[in-house]
This record gives C-alpha cells, sequence and structure tokens, in this order.
C-alpha cells in the first residue's frame, strides 16, 4: 500500500487534514484548475492536428477549434472555477478587466489570478507552454479588485501546469513545492517530484540577450560576469515560456531574467499578477530568490491588474550576485 502512487486529488486531501479549520473549498478550486488544466493538455496536445481534421470538427457549434487555444485555455479555467462558488474575484492575462462571476460566486471567500497559457507564441511550433495560477484569500471591501491587487507575499498557493514532453502540475501552498506528473492512461497527476529544492547555485542563465544594447550597465555587466564566472562554465537557455525556462531552472539550479531595458519593456515584459508573483513564491519556497532589482517580487504593491515587472529569480547565488551588479553600477 505504502508504495501505491500517490495521486493529485489524495494529496490535496491529506494537506486539507492538517488544517483544522479546513473546510474543503480550498481544495475543491485546486482540483477544478487541475481539470481545467487536462482539458487545456488535451488541446494542447492535439493543436498540430487542428488543420488536419478541422474541416470535420468545424461543425462545432462553440467553434472552439478555430479559437485560439489561449482564449480557449481562459474559458476553460473560468469554466472551471466560477461553478464551484468559491471564487470570489478572478482576473486572466487575457482578460482586461476583472472577470464577471456569476452570483453564487460573490459568497466565495477567494480570488484567483491565472495566465492560462504562458508562452503561446511558442504553440505553432510545438513548444513547451503553460498554465500559471496563484490564490488568496478574499479582503473584506466594497471593490473586488482589491482581492486581486495583494502583494504577493499574501498568496495562500501558487502553482503552474507545463505541457512539455509530459505534462506535469507543480504548486506550493506555502509548506514546501511538490510536482505532478500527468499519467495520460489513468487521467490523472502523481506525485513525481516531491518537495522540490532548487540548487544554492546553477549553471544555466536564461535570459533574451537580443535585448543586450538596450540594458543599463549593471546588467551588461552582470551577464558578461557569468559568462566569464571563474568557478564554472555557464550555459545559456531560453526557450520564451516562462514556465518552461522556469521549471527547467528550477530543477537544475541557475536563474531568470526578464529585466527592464530602454526601449520597449520599460518596467520590463512579465506581468506582475499572473506571472511573476505566483513564480517568485514558488522559488522561494524551493529556497530561491526573486527580485525586480530593487526589492522583494513578493512585497511589491500591486496597483492595477496587468502591470509589468522586471523580474529575476532563481538560486539563491546567481539572484544575489544580480543584486551586487545592480548595486555596483547605479
Ligand atoms: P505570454 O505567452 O503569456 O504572453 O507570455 C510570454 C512571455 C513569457 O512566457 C516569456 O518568458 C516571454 O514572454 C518571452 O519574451 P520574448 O519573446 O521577448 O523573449
Ligand atoms: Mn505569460
Ligand atoms: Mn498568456
Amino acid at each position: 500500500m505504502s508504495n501505491a502512487p500517490v495521486s493529485l486529488s489524495r494529496f490535496m486531501l491529506e494537506e486539507e487534514r492538517k488544517h483544522k479549520e479546513a473546510v474543503g473549498d480550498f481544495t475543491i478550486i485546486l482540483e477544478q484548475i487541475a481539470f481545467a488544466a487536462k482539458i487545456i493538455s488535451r488541446e494542447v496536445n492535439k493543436a498540430g492536428l487542428v488543420n488536419i481534421l478541422g474541416s470535420t470538427e468545424s461543425h462545432n457549434v462553440h467553434g472552439e477549434t478555430q479559437q485560439k487555444l489561449d482564449l480557449f485555455s481562459n474559458e476553460e479555467m473560468i469554466k472551471a472555477l466560477d461553478p464551484t462558488g468559491k471564487v470570489y474575484a478572478m482576473a486572466s492575462e487575457e482578460v482586461d478587466e476583472l472577470i464577471p462571476v456569476s452570483d453564487k460566486s460573490l459568497e466565495g471567500k477567494y480570488a484567483v489570478v491565472f495566465d492560462p497559457l504562458d508562452g503561446s507564441s511558442n504553440i505553432d511550433v510545438n513548444v513547451s507552454i503553460g498554465t500559471i495560477f496563484g490564490i488568496y484569500k478574499k479582503v473584506e471591501s466594497q471593490n473586488p479588485v482589491d482581492s486581486l491587487l495583494q502583494k504577493g507575499k499574501e498568496l495562500l498557493c501558487a502553482g503552474y501546469v507545463i505541457y512539455g514532453s509530459s505534462t506535469m502540475f507543480v504548486y506550493t501552498t506555502g509548506n514546501g513545492v511538490n510536482g505532478f506528473t500527468l499519467d495520460p492512461s489513468v487521467g490523472e497527476f502523481l506525485l513525481s517530484h516531491q518537495d522540490i529544492k532548487i540548487p544554492e547555485y546553477g549553471k544555466i542563465y536564461s535570459i533574451n540577450e537580443s535585448n543586450y544594447d538596450r540594458w543599463a550597465k549593471g546588467i551588461q555587466e552582470y551577464v558578461k560576469f557569468i559568462k566569464n564566472h571563474p568557478d564554472r562554465q555557464y550555459t545559456a537557455r531560453w526557450i520564451g515560456s516562462l514556465v518552461a525556462d522556469f521549471h527547467r531552472n528550477l530543477l537544475k539550479g541557475g536563474v531568470f531574467l526578464y529585466t527592464e531595458d530602454s526601449k520597449k519593456n520599460k518596467n520590463g515584459k512579465l506581468r506582475l499578477l499572473y506571472e511573476a508573483n505566483p513564480m517568485s513564491f514558488i522559488v522561494e519556497q524551493a529556497g530561491g530568490l526573486s527580485t525586480n532589482g530593487q526589492m522583494r517580487i513578493l512585497d511589491i504593491k500591486p496597483t492595477s491588474l496587468h502591470e509589468k515587472t522586471p523580474l529575476i529569480l532563481g538560486s539563491k547565488y546567481e539572484v544575489e550576485k544580480y543584486l551586487e551588479f545592480r548595486e555596483k553600477y547605479v
């Protein structure tokens, strides 16, 4: 019995039992996110067949096969969460304003933020993409947006799903990070990566170096330092999907950077609510660090739903070095 695989559902139930006050609402939300992830995973896997199968499926009254996968994923997340009645406020990278919820959801005690499909420019070329989410407790306020504009350090839970060579669900509730791999034959996520810890330092740096000429001196000098590191030879990896670049660095160690530059991304490119905060909570729970170059990401007070932030996260050593360089070259 002890060798039986641990499903995500069983794991979540066991976690829930550790909290005497828990009534199961939170577990229902997570279960529903995992459910949406399975549906998104299925669609992502057959994305390449859409043109081949399109003529037979084009009669689908919902037109779903024609829909862009990121919009499809957005709908699946909302369809999974709203009927639970537990989610009082929701915001998504794909929706400009607050997402309207049904009347029964107004009784919910939680707020959820998500990037339904991260790395979507990679869909057409069969590269790993993902879903990112974060869950907050509702705050007492007339305005539901206030529940979504909480500091990342208030997150109760954050996670991501990677649609890679396998589909994986990785999440934390502030008590370590655990990863589950989808076994498609039974349709369940099974515990495969228990208590993930990011190495103290790594050999990978991930940054889009095409922005080099537009970086501040401190960033340029940092990258030069990493490339000519006295103790080890680093290697560069850039997939262009945060989920995939982050997941690799979490397991192997190293640093991911999407910094500010003087032209296109004056405040970075990644979004604080849907990307930076959930990943920062996860990396800290795994023993790593996350910063915007000036302060801890999780301490930033968001002021709008779609604000961007520079994001530097990964192993402790590389992130601390980044801060040293930024300070030295101000
Ligand atoms: P999204 O597909 O959700 O808009 O996010 C894309 C993001 C992120 O996943 C990735 O790290 C970054 O964009 C890549 O940006 P560049 O194309 O500038 O390298
Ligand atoms: Mn994204
Ligand atoms: Mn996206």
